[in-house]
């Protein structure tokens, strides 16, 4: 079984950032990849920032912390992973990136190493079987956010061996997480049923049964959820809600999976939820205010 000691992270956005986060707490060299210098510098903010809560919360200590951050390494090229272990593919929810991501990352990986994708939705043996490596590659989908969540999904493609099966398992182990093994099916077990009810709360606002402060308050107090699902859509981010739906949709072939237009709506006019300040509410005053 392939030893893991150097995790390469590739996007440094609110995944990114979190997986980077936990595994260089848990003792693993990372090297974290974005092809945007800022994302890369707000990316090690945000990881600052939240180990800084969990010293604050008496979680870690601040030695633990330093440490961590002395493992974290910045890279605006894909050739720094050469030597990774294991690299985790966490970049935008669009397949032709992904498939790009993986074409040139396996130019330069040495061959040993694991591949990994946090895809929250597309085929594992699509992703795979564009490496040169579908028997060392796996599905690890971490959940946002990263640090304060307990569960991860492991999704082997059809042609994942046992070996990274067992080396996924023993990885997401050491990061003090628990595993839900899923079937390669569109969006796998937690979006496949999430998704459905976070686009139905859409069609429910959009069919004006309720406004957005009514029907997350429903869920809310209604069904004991902590977040509204509206909220939790703005969370995940509207465009990946979308994508996730768009995979469903066309992966199961069933109408009832079709993305509510006014999701559409929303991704057309770059309000994306918290992380562009705009989606089901808005962000840039003191306190989130409903956008309809
Ligand atoms: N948001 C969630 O709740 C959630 C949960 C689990 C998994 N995921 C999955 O994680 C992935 C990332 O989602 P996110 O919410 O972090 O998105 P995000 O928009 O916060 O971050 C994506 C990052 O990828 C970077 N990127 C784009 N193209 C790149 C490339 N070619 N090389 C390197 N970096 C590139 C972007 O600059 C950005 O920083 C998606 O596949 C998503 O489905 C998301």
């Amino acid at each position: 079984m392939a030893v893991i000691k150097k995790v390469g992270v590739i996007g440094a956005g609110q995944m990114g950032n979190g997986i980077a986060h936990v595994a260089a707490l848990a003792g693993f060299d990372v090297v974290l990849n974005d092809v945007s210098a800022d994302r890369l510098k707000s990316g090690m903010a945000t990881i600052n920032g939240n180990l800084s809560r969990q010293v604050a919360k008496q979680v870690i200590s601040e030695g633990a912390k330093a440490k961590a951050i002395g493992r974290i390494t910045l890279t605006g090229t894909l050739d720094d992973l050469a030597d990774c272990d294991l690299v985790i593919e966490t970049a935008v929810e669009k397949e032709e990136v992904k498939r790009k991501i993986f074409h040139d990352l396996c130019a330069i990986l040495k061959p040993e190493a694991l591949i990994a994708s946090d895809t929250s939705s597309i085929s594992i043996t699509r992703l795979a079987s564009t490496t040169d490596r579908p028997e060392r590659f796996i599905g690890i989908h971490f959940m946002n956010p990263v640090p304060l969540m307990e569960l991860v999904e492991l999704i082997r493609g059809i042609a994942t061996d046992d070996s990274t099966f067992e080396a996924a398992k023993e990885f997401v182990a050491k990061l003090g997480k628990q595993v839900a093994v899923s079937e390669d099916f569109p969006a796998f077990i937690v979006n496949r049923i999430l998704m459905p009810m976070i686009n139905e709360a859409i069609y429910t606002l959009y069919e004006g049964v309720g406004n957005v402060e009514a029907i997350d308050a429903a869920m809310k107090l209604g069904a004991h959820h902590p977040m509204g699902p509206l909220e939790l859509a703005d969370f995940i981010g509207l465009d990946t809600c979308l994508s996730i739906m768009q995979v469903l949709h066309e992966g199961l072939a069933d109408s009832k999976y079709r993305p509510c237009p006014l999701l559409v709506k929303y991704v057309e006019a770059g309000w994306l939820g918290r992380k562009t300040q705009r989606g089901f509410y808005d962000y840039r005053g003191p306190k989130p205010v409903p956008t309809r």
